[in-house]
Order: C-alpha cells, then sequence, then structure tokens
C-alpha cells in the first residue's frame, strides 16, 4: 500500500472505505434523518461545543467562504491574521464579497504575534470580525489561538476561524476559545474522504447571521439549521450520503479513542516527525515553538532537489510527501500526519527518506 502522507486527503481506514460501499438511501427519510443527527452530535463533541454544528457538502473552502458570507456585509472592516497561504486565501475570499480586509501578515514559518494582533485592533476600532488559521498548513505551523482568541474577544470581535487541518487532531475547544465560527473538512484529521465541510456557530454568530448582508444561497446557515431541526433531520440540499456514512463510522473509532488520545496520539507522531528529520541532518521550516502535530514543513538544503527526491520516494518506496505552496515550491517538503496516523508510519518515511536523501543529491 502507497504510504500517503501529505496533509488531506488523508488516508482511510478499511471500515469507512467499506462504510461507503453501501446503496442509497433517501435523504429526507427516516434513516438518513437518524444518521445525520448521530453525526451531528459526535461532531459536537469533538467541536468541544454546545452550539450548533452543520455538514456542509464541499471542500474546506466552502466552509471558509460559508464564514463569511454569513457574518458580514459587504464594507464590513475585517482584520486578517495571515501566516500563509491558507490565511491569504481566507482573506481573499472576504475580499471578493466586499468586506474592506485589512491585512496583518506574518513571516511564512512563524506564528502570528498576539501582541501585534491586539495593536492592528486598536488601531481600527470599527473592525467587525477576525479571520485566522489555526494551522497553517502549508508552513506547518500552528498558531496560539487561545491567546488569540482572549485578544479578539477582550475588544469585542467576532473570531471567524479555519481549522480545517487541525480539529479533530489538535486541541481547539470551541466554546473555552469562543470561537464565533470554526471550520474543518472531511478529508484531514477526520479519516474519510473529502466531500465535506463542518462548521460550527456560536450564539454572537447567529446574531451578526440576522444582520449580514452579504449574499448566499447554498451556503445559507439559517437554511440548515431549519432543515436540521425538521422531521425527518435534513440538510438543505442533497448531501454527500457516502461521504457521510464514512463519518458515521470514523466518529465512533475517535471518540473510542477518545479525544484527549487523539490529540496526545498527534503531538507523538508530531514529536517524531520533527525529531526524525533533525536527525536526517535537515531543517524544519516552521519556528519550532509553534510546529504543527499535523504537517510538518522541511526546509530545502543546499543541494537537495526536492523534486527528484518526492519522485524517488513515490516511485521507489511508496511514499507520497507534499511539496511546497506557491512561493514555497521548491522550497520545502510537508509530510502530512493527521487523522490515521501512528508514530511507527513516520518511522517508515524517516526511514525512506534516509535512503533518498543523497540519491537526491542531499549531503549532511
Ligand atoms: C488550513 C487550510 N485551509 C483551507 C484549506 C482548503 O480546504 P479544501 O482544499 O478542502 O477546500 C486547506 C486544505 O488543504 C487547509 O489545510
Amino acid at each position: 500500500m502507497e504510504h500517503l502522507r501529505i496533509p488531506g486527503p488523508t488516508p482511510c481506514p478499511n471500515e469507512v472505505l467499506q462504510a461507503m460501499t453501501r446503496q442509497m438511501i433517501n435523504h429526507r427519510g427516516a434513516e438518513f434523518g437518524q444518521i445525520l443527527n448521530e453525526v451531528t452530535a459526535k461532531l459536537k463533541q469533538l467541536f468541544q461545543t454546545n452550539g450548533d454544528v452543520f455538514l456542509l457538502t464541499g471542500s474546506g473552502t466552502g466552509g471558509l467562504e460559508a464564514a463569511i458570507v454569513n457574518t458580514l456585509s459587504p464594507g464590513d472592516k475585517v482584520l486578517s491574521v495571515s501566516i500563509g497561504v491558507f490565511g491569504e486565501r481566507f482573506a481573499t475570499i472576504a475580499e471578493r464579497f466586499g468586506a474592506d480586509v485589512i491585512p496583518l501578515r506574518f513571516e511564512w514559518g512563524k506564528a502570528a504575534d498576539v501582541d501585534a494582533v491586539r495593536r492592528a485592533l486598536q488601531a481600527e476600532p470599527k473592525i467587525k470580525a477576525v479571520l485566522v488559521t489555526h494551522n497553517e498548513t502549508s508552513t506547518g505551523v500552528t498558531n496560539d489561538l487561545a491567546s488569540i482568541s482572549s485578544v479578539v474577544k477582550e475588544l469585542d470581535k467576532l473570531l471567524l476561524v479555519d481549522a480545517i487541518s487541525s480539529l479533530g487532531s489538535i486541541n481547539l475547544p470551541v466554546d473555552d476559545w469562543h470561537c464565533d465560527v470554526t471550520i474543518t473538512g472531511s478529508q484531514k484529521g477526520w479519516m474519510i474522504p473529502p466531500g465535506l465541510a463542518m462548521v460550527s456557530i456560536s450564539q454572537e454568530a447567529w446574531q451578526a447571521q440576522a444582520s449580514a448582508r452579504m449574499p448566499r444561497f447554498y451556503w445559507d446557515f439559517a437554511q440548515a439549521k431549519s432543515y436540521l431541526e425538521k422531521a425527518p433531520t435534513q440538510t438543505p440540499w442533497t448531501p454527500a450520503i457516502s461521504t457521510i456514512f464514512a463519518l458515521s463510522v470514523s466518529l465512533e473509532m475517535m471518540l473510542r479513542e477518545g479525544l484527549t488520545n487523539i490529540i496526545a496520539r498527534h503531538a507523538r507522531v508530531g514529536k517524531a516527525a520533527r525529531d526524525g528529520i533533525k536527525s536526517l541532518g535537515l531543517s524544519l521550516f516552521a519556528e519550532e515553538s509553534h510546529a504543527s502535530n499535523t504537517v510538518t514543513a522541511v526546509a530545502a538544503s543546499d543541494g537537495l532537489d526536492i523534486n527528484k527526491m518526492r519522485q524517488i520516494l513515490r516511485e521507489e518506496h511508496q511514499v507520497v510527501l507534499a511539496g511546497g505552496q506557491q512561493t514555497l515550491a521548491g522550497k520545502i517538503f510537508r509530510i502530512g500526519h493527521l487523522g490515521w496516523v501512528t508514530e511507527g508510519d513516520i518511522e517508515a518515511v524517516i526511514s525512506a527518506l534516509r535512503v533518498v536523501l543523497p540519491q537526491a543529491g542531499f549531503r549532511r
């Protein structure tokens, strides 16, 4: 079997794949309603929220768009806290829908500086919402969301969180950290294929929703809520039924393992990846104090041809790693370690790298 070690899509356990072979059922019938209810309740546990959680059929980016169009109006001032490619994407979506985006960018590889966030919010009291990426998949950095949240809430702003590659793998207590909209994607730590965005919505977000005037139809949270309250429970539009079957099985597996254990496993796996990379004489791209437990970004060293390295890994060792995105192409490579992953899986990657690095020009 191929070792798929990119930061999503991630490998799926056999039970999950099996669940997807089921025949279709009526998405407006009682059986589906029961599955949707159960899955939603389990997701709330893993989001650590008592607020609303919706399953949206689409990829994570759709969830980011949903967060914006449901809470903002054209012209609203928004602070974009960006530490990489996905922070920029969140800001671009807000801009396209007419928000007045104030960018606060940090060097790629570093986490956001909380004092700088405070200063930016104090400098522009009309800011309504803050966009932040919890775990920046493009650089392998996890922001200190608890601290960012305490500043955002002290200054009474909405907090919209891209947690696509963190939720369900890295601790993110949505209610305790006062996240107003939190978005994750099925193909990440949830061990199921792409096709679903999962979002939580706070009371404050609902208040914002009532007056938000950005255009929305497919992503309208009010529609999602009204259909979730129907009998039988439904989604407004035809959902990705097979992916929801898969999610039903993966959530059972996750709750059996327990969130605390899942978070601890990701911490161990993340450390194994970082230690392994350093043992090879390579350097981490991310500042280590904020290095992610779901994706490790590795800086290219002199002589190392990353494309050649990835090709040999793929063809001769069945190990698939990710490259760098945008300006980081050719400068870093990334190891995804979220979802269905153990320390043994990372050891296999490090062992393969040990063989391949010299073949791809790396000299210690
Ligand atoms: C942090 C983050 N945000 C957003 C996205 C975009 O999600 P999708 O590709 O599911 O639209 C990703 C996917 O890699 C991500 O890791």
